[in-house]
């Protein structure tokens, strides 16, 4: 038996490749993928912009959804069981290893392409926002990038803990996607500076954490709309990774400025935020509370029209790849 996955010849040629069947170690499982979520990671790994850690697959793609196909017998998991998981590396195939740490069951309420878009979102927007920012309920969370596969999530779980949701959008119709998944206040970074939008709404100054996936010149701004005490977490560097900010606003509201790349976390640190995804994010949307926003599917051999499409930046919520 063999599987299919999809090969980088050179950043403008992705092909379909067949290879044996993948095994495991005792604590990891093989993945019948059903889908694969795409992320903008891949999309820079195929450009080689982001190459991968030495012990990743050269694959692309981070999470899958599917059943288990060979269960380690350290992993705790039965074959046949309906999973996502966080992998490393080797998402775009139709069999992908995960260790076992980092596999969710997935309820029967939830289908197969709402569990694609769990790992990568859940993991990140909770290390970032809950774990390292310390979103506390009632306090007021500010979304870059509201509409993306990750940002969706996090207006999500703000909502969730009863917070304030402001999200930022390049569009009048991304912006009402946001309102549509509760934000609060949703700001057209288009249309005027995010500054006076944030202080026409009385909102500049009132900031408690902020999820950044752009950075460039929205640091400054990050900073001006913290309250005092504030957290800026940055994931992502979608206007640039350099930035001039009046380090004054950072003293006078004794602000935080931290920031974290999900690929490179210890398996532990995951496994214990895989834990509490678990316990307090699968519910939610289980229940139908929390619904990612999804965009379009596409067949895993359209990998590269998939991501041509993500880098034209008109899809409003996740992009999946079909792999059953
Ligand atoms: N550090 C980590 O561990 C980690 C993990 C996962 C993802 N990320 C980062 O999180 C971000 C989202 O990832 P994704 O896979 O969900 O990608 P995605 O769906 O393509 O999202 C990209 C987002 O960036 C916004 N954006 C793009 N250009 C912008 C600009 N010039 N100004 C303001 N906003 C802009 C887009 O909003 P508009 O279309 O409204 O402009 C869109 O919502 C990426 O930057 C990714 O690298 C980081």
């Amino acid at each position: 038996m063999s599987h299919h996955y999809i090969h980088i010849e050179d950043p403008e040629t992705l092909e379909l490749r067949e290879a044996e069947d993948l095994s495991c170690a005792a604590d990891e499982v093989v993945i019948d993928v059903a889908y694969a979520g795409i992320n903008r990671a891949d999309v820079l790994q195929r450009m080689g912009f982001y190459p991968p850690p030495e012990d990743a697959s050269p694959v692309m793609g981070l999470e899958v959804s599917g059943t288990i196909r060979i269960a380690g017998e350290r992993s705790g998991f039965v074959t046949g069981e309906r999973v996502c998981a966080l992998v490393h590396g080797g998402g775009y195939a139709t069999q992908a290893k995960a260790k076992a740490e980092c596999t969710l069951r997935v309820p029967a309420a939830i289908d197969m392409k709402v569990a694609a878009c769990l790992p990568e979102a859940f993991l990140t927007v909770w290390y970032n926002v809950v774990v390292r920012a310390g979103l506390e309920p009632g306090e007021t969370l500010l979304v870059h990038g509201g509409t993306s596969g990750i940002g969706n999530i996090a207006v999500q779980l703000g909502k969730s803990m009863n917070c304030r949701v402001i999200a930022t959008a390049g569009s009048a119709d991304k912006c009402q996607r946001l309102a549509d998944i509760g934000a609060d206040l949703s700001l057209n970074y288009n249309e005027a500076p995010l500054t006076e939008q944030c202080a026409q709404h009385g909102v500049l100054g009132g900031v408690d954490v902020v999820l950044d996936m752009v950075g460039g010149d929205f640091e400054q701004f990050n900073l001006e709309c913290l309250a005092v005490d504030g957290r800026i977490a940055c994931i992502g560097l979608m206007r640039g990774g350099q930035a001039t900010i009046d380090l004054t606003q950072l003293l006078m509201k004794r602000a935080t400025l931290t920031g974290s790349t999900l690929r490179r976390l210890t398996h532990e640190e995951k496994a214990r935020c895989f834990r509490d995804v678990d316990e307090q994010l699968m519910p939610l949307v289980e229940s139908g509370q929390m619904r990612p926003l999804m965009d379009k599917t596409f067949e895993l051999k359209d990998a590269l029209e998939a991501q041509t499409y993500m880098s034209s930046g008109a899809h409003a919520g996740k992009l999946l790849l079909r792999c059953a």
